[in-house]
């Protein structure tokens, strides 16, 4: 595997590999590596001739009362895990080379698909800083192909539209979430947890699965649904910031379920913030 720091030198790494048949593969993360990340790899090692991992905390998506200064950053181990796993090539680079003096620049993808769940309570500045600086890291690896994960559903979707929007010229692929054996999603900020919030902390993909089961098994109210989810979470001691039931395309909220749709939940437990979802398809149980 080798490493680049700047723009100059991952481009010219990545020239003198690409060849007219040679495709890229980009998995673009903020490091602290799990096995989610490893699927990713795995899905464009299984694609790609090349793949690629960015590993970038990237600072301006993170809010002022966010957890910037203590997210987990440990780049040795970040690239012995990413050369184990079979990348090519790792781009880290330093925020002075991602955002230089005089930085101005701003990709907002309008509408729903920032303002609604993790926009209302993060504020949209969280996406446009999530879609500018993917927009720039397409721009510098150029892939042919990059994989995110459903677990950030809203961020694949607005990854997608500006993609679309901008006729940037890869294709992205959104990889199924991966859980720990209980069912809680893997995620960096996992290791915030203690013991007992860890414990906690799996009642988000229990309440998701079970809402899943409710319309599965012929639920069609979506604020009746949302509203029983809410209060098992608060019987499992999880207070959530929103539990919601919306379009999987457009975040809008739904109602009347008839059609699949994305259950979506974010919550603190301990000082970690969490967020989940599952796609649930009325009257699919039983379903062969
Ligand atoms: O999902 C993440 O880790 C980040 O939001 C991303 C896509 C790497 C942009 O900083």
């Amino acid at each position: 595997m080798r490493t680049a720091r700047t723009i100059a030198g991952v481009r010219e790494l990545l020239d003198a590999s690409r060849g007219a048949t040679t495709t890229v593969g980009l998995v673009a993360t903020m490091g602290a590596l799990h096995e989610g990340h490893l699927s990713l790899i795995e899905a464009a090692r299984a694609d790609c001739d090349i793949v690629v991992l960015s590993l970038f905390v990237n600072p301006t998506q993170f809010a002022p009362d966010e957890d910037l200064s203590s997210y987990p950053r440990d780049e040795e181990r970040d690239a012995k895990l990413a050369e184990d796993w079979g990348v090519e090539v790792l781009f880290a680079p330093t925020v002075e080379e991602m955002y230089p003096p005089g930085f101005a620049t701003s990709v907002v993808v309008g509408g729903d698909l920032s303002a609604r769940l993790e926009g209302a309570h993060r504020g949209v500045q969280h996406f446009a800083a999530v879609a500018t600086v993917v927009t720039k890291l397409l721009n510098i690896v150029a892939p042919d192909v990059a994989y995110f994960g459903q677990k950030d559903a809203q961020q694949a979707l607005v990854v997608k539209r500006l993609v679309s929007d901008l006729a940037i010229p890869t294709r992205i692929v959104v990889c199924p979430t991966v859980r720990e054996a209980d069912g809680l999603a893997r995620s960096s900020r996992n290791a915030y947890l203690t013991p007992a919030e860890r414990a906690r902390a799996v009642a988000l993909s229990r309440t998701l699965e079970r809402t899943a089961a409710m319309i599965a098994n012929g639920e069609r109210d979506g604020v009746a649904a949302a509203a029983a989810a809410r209060s098992e979470l608060a019987e499992r001691g999880v207070d959530p910031e929103y539990f919601d039931i919306v379009d999987p395309e457009r975040l809008t909220p739904v109602s009347e379920i008839d059609a699949p749709v994305l259950v979506a939940v974010a919550a603190r437990v301990g000082r970690a913030r969490l967020i989940d979802n599952v796609i649930a398809t009325p009257g699919s149980a039983g379903a062969s």
